[in-house]
């Protein structure tokens, strides 16, 4: 059993804490919001019920320095999962709240970690993303499949802290004794609404199948292509990652893929279940920070180095995700 600290309860962390209770270790969630205020709060009572939500958690403001260190010098967490982060087009709107939120507080937590003068060192898992790339100059896309090493020239302010969180970890794993560990994750989908990434359109049209909807408008062209991955692949894949033994990482932070549909593949597969289901595709500023994306990751490092395997493709997603959207088939 790990003392675990999981930071920023949102998408990823709501699936996340259940899944390290279930695990067996002692887990503590900090947000800044109550828990019932929170975007997961279906996913998370459904997971470790009302009492075992509120049990766990911490109301912590990640911006409120005192308090942040505070609780990592109190807890000593064998373990953190810092996901506290502003999402590429919020972090568009407010892009000095977005470098604090993902940058500052990641150096906070890093150099926290680092002063513990823990016997082992306090392994630290942030996610990364796709949009810590971006074309070259001179060229409007990336490599249709992106591999690990390749020049990182992210456009988006989010994408910029995404980098600068890899390279913070890359320093306090070499100079500082934090075990870190980062991974970049595809544009995720579960039953948890997202907040506010380009990737959402995605996630919208999910939501208004399973809620019988006919029609819905997304912010981007039908064939905007980016890497997906369903919510059950990536808690695996961070999880995985957070235990992998030291030796067996050739870097601090890896591409993780699963599939990459079209926003009218999504489209498809969604009226192939739910009937006759209109898209309209009215583009607004997040189209550009997509086309600056990869259309797809190589994550062969991972899967050489921790044994990396989605299980889960757009056909399998969708039929699972509209079910736990409450989605009934008519009969
Ligand atoms: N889902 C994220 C976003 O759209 C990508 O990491 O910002």
């Amino acid at each position: 059993m790990a003392r675990i600290l999981v930071i920023g309860v949102g998408q990823i962390g709501s699936e996340l804490g259940p899944a390290l209770v279930e695990q067996g270790h002692e887990v503590v969630l900090a947000d800044r919001l109550p828990p019932e205020e929170t975007a997961g709060w279906d996913v998370l009572t459904k997971g470790m019920g009302e009492d075992g939500v509120r049990r766990r958690w911490h109301r912590l403001d990640v911006l409120d320095t005192p308090a942040l260190t505070g609780l990592i010098r109190e807890m000593r967490p064998d373990t953190t999962y810092h996901l506290a982060a502003l999402l590429s087009a919020t972090g568009e709107k407010d892009p000095d709240l977005c470098w604090r939120v993902n940058v500052e507080t990641t150096r906070t937590v890093m150099s926290t970690l680092s002063k513990l003068g823990a016997a082992t060192a306090p392994r630290l898992i942030v996610p990364s993303s796709i949009a810590a790339f971006g074309p070259l100059p001179g060229q409007t896309e990336t490599p249709a499949v992106t591999p690990d090493l390749y020049p990182m020239l992210p456009t988006s302010m989010y994408g910029i802290t995404k980098v600068v969180g890899e390279l913070l970890g890359a320093y306090a794993a070499a100079k500082q004794g934090v075990d870190f560990r980062g991974l970049r994750f595809p544009g995720l989908l579960n039953t948890a609404p997202p907040g506010g990434g380009s990737s959402d359109f995605a996630n919208l049209m999910y939501f208004a199948a399973a809620a019988g909807q006919r029609e819905v408008e997304v912010f981007c062209r039908p064939d905007t292509t980016i890497p997906f991955m369903y919510m059950p692949d990536a808690i695996r894949a961070i999880i995985e990652l957070a235990e992998a033994p030291a030796a067996r990482l050739s870097r601090r932070t890896y591409n993780v893929a699963a599939m990459s549909p079209s926003a009218a593949d999504i489209a498809a597969a969604l009226a192939a279940r739910v009937g006759p289901f209109d898209v309209r595709y009215v583009p607004d500023f997040r189209q550009a920070i997509l086309d600056s994306w990869p259309r797809a990751l190589d994550d062969a490092p991972a899967r050489t180095d921790w044994g990396w395997q989605p299980r889960w493709d757009l056909a399998g997603m969708t039929d699972d995700l509209l079910a736990q959207l409450g989605w009934v088939p008519r009969a």
